[in-house]
């Protein structure tokens, strides 16, 4: 399952209502970790990958590692493959994807990134914060079935180039 959200509390009950005790869960955009302690109790035997590029999260992610022996953080752009593919390489299944870069933030970046991190890690649900998705979502119609119920998109998922993706060029073989 994919879920949208723009208020930070239907995001929080989002991850309530998605989030089991065993998930291992990767968290974009955790800042200084306010959603990060709520997935980290939802998911005790689990392991939250919590990134942010913002120098204000490290010090105080580093501390609630510290707290919370089940959070890892990576003070890293997520826009970068490098960080996608190193990960990629080493982590555990990878149960659920929260994406939340801001929730007005860019909506094509949040999608990009949606959509290059939910393509590799396979999630079983994605969980995004971002207006501008919610605003085209609700304004667009189609009269074509194509939809998916995993945490990422499966008529395209997996047309990723595994090599040589840069931001903000072409991430599809098949366009
Ligand atoms: C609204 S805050 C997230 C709040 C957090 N989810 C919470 O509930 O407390 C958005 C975060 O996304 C981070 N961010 C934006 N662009 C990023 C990028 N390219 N790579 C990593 N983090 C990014 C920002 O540094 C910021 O801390």
């Amino acid at each position: 399952m994919i879920h949208i959200s723009y208020d930070r509390k239907r995001y929080q009950e989002d991850m309530i209502n998605s989030i089991q005790l065993l998930d291992n869960v990767v968290e974009i955009g955790c800042h200084i970790g306010t959603s990060t302690k709520i997935i980290s109790r939802l998911n005790q035997d689990g392991i939250v990958y919590a990134f942010d590029n913002s120098p204000e999260s490290t010090e105080a992610m580093n501390n609630l590692g510290i707290e919370y022996s089940n959070i890892k953080f990576f003070n890293a752009d997520v826009r970068n493959e490098e960080v996608l593919y190193d990960f990629a390489r080493k982590c555990e299944k990878i149960d659920v994807l929260c994406v939340d870069l801001g929730g007005g933030y860019h909506p094509d970046t949040v999608f990009k990134v949606f959509f290059i991190w939910s393509s590799i890690l396979k999630p079983r649900v994605s969980l995004i914060r971002n207006r501008g998705l919610i605003d085209f979502i609700n304004s667009s119609t189609s009269n074509e079935n194509i939809s998916s119920d995993k945490g990422y998109l499966n008529s395209s998922a997996n047309n990723i180039l595994p090599k040589n993706l840069k931001e903000l060029k072409l991430w599809s073989d098949k366009l």
